[in-house]
């Protein structure tokens, strides 16, 4: 008999392929019930696959009080209640170290494309303005400039890997100093005063809520630039877009925004901003090895074995 399994959304689909084939999958978005169905599933369910950006609340878990394990599509568990969990005896895992050559890889082509202007550039081609109007506006160089790493953990420091190759150099803010050849920089506006390049690859969640706000886009300053590759709450939307808009910073290059997948209109006005839609670690690879990383841990708890990536 197969083990039952809950999978929350529709994500990855070799992922719910194979879920499908090793477990008794209730697909719950697909239910005409959900009430019912978690009604249903309740005297048995002990794992919950979970995808995508809704939250896991309390009222869930408690719709499954056999609920023992919380498997995340994902490395950041901000849309996880945490607290709910651990006080329900719930493991949490995620998908974490799967996917941090893509993150990073995502991470350096947004500060590629966004100093050097490569989409906006692309754009005037097509538009047939280079024979129109001539050779491309001088763009900004990365060699030489200093990139701000406000989060330096398993991806950022990926990043800062990359980053040296293109002759950066980096420095960084956690709230833990870490023993990395880096500077070290105690708070994130000393961090920007310091950068030419300040990118965000912080977990989201009430812990980092805003940190990039007014103050730290001042220290970044006109000459700037901030590549958000971390969650949107981490920076105040609104100020950014107001700083961009006014020229009070260079250019951003973003990946997650506040209220996915709303993109303010306002910044698709912009010539100093590279939006892509949340997919750094989007690549069949990765997201392969993170649905693996994700069955894994299931299996294994079920299997009464330790898990690969637990968060709590
Ligand atoms: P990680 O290894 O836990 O690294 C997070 C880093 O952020 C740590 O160095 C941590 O250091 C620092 N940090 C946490 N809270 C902070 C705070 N309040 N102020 C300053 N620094 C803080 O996590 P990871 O695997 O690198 O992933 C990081 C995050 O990237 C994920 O949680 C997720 O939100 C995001 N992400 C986005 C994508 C995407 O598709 N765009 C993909 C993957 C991940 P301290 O604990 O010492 O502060
Ligand atoms: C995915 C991510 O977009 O791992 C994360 O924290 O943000 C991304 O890899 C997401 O988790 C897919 O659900």
């Amino acid at each position: 008999m197969k083990p039952p399994l809950i999978l929350t959304a529709k994500g990855h689909l070799g992922t719910q392929h194979r879920m499908e084939r090793e477990f008794d999958l209730i697909k719950l978005w697909e239910q005409p019930d959900r009430a019912a169905a978690l009604r249903a599933a309740a005297p048995t369910m002990r794992a919950l696959a979970h995808t995508g950006h809704s939250k896991v609340d309390a009222a869930l878990m408690d719709a499954l009080p056999k609920l023992e394990i919380i498997a995340n599509f994902g490395v950041g568990v901000d849309q996880i209640d945490l607290d709910a969990a651990q006080a329900r005896n719930i493991i949490v895992t995620n998908t974490a170290n799967a996917l941090n050559d893509c993150v990073a890889d995502c991470a350096i082509a947004l500060v590629l494309n966004t100093l050097r202007k490569f989409p906006q550039a692309d754009r005037y081609v097509r538009a047939g303005r280079w024979k129109t109007d001539g050779t491309y506006p001088f763009t900004t160089a990365l060699g030489g400039k200093t990139l701000g790493m406000l989060g330096l953990g398993r991806i950022g420091e990926e990043i800062a890997n990359r980053a040296q190759a293109f002759r950066m150099s980096i420095r960084y803010h956690n709230r833990r100093r870490k023993d990395v050849p880096y500077p070290y920089d105690p708070d994130p506006v000393t961090l920007a005063r310091h950068s030419d390049v300040l990118v965000a690859i912080t977990p989201g969640g009430p812990d980092t809520e805003k940190l990039v706000n007014a103050a730290v886009l001042d220290a970044l300053g006109p000459a700037g630039y901030l590549i958000n590759v971390a969650r949107g709450s981490v920076v105040d939307q609104p100020v950014l877009l107001q700083y961009l808009q006014q020229g009070k910073i260079a250019g951003a290059g973003l990946d997650v925004y506040a209220e996915e997948p709303d993109v303010p209109k306002a910044f698709f006005e912009l010539d100093n901003v590279v939006l892509l839609p949340h997919m750094a670690s989007a690549t069949n690879e990765t997201r392969t090895a993170m649905g693996n990383l994700q069955i894994e841990n299931i299996l294994r708890h079920l299997a009464g074995q330790p898990v690969l990536t637990r968060v709590t």
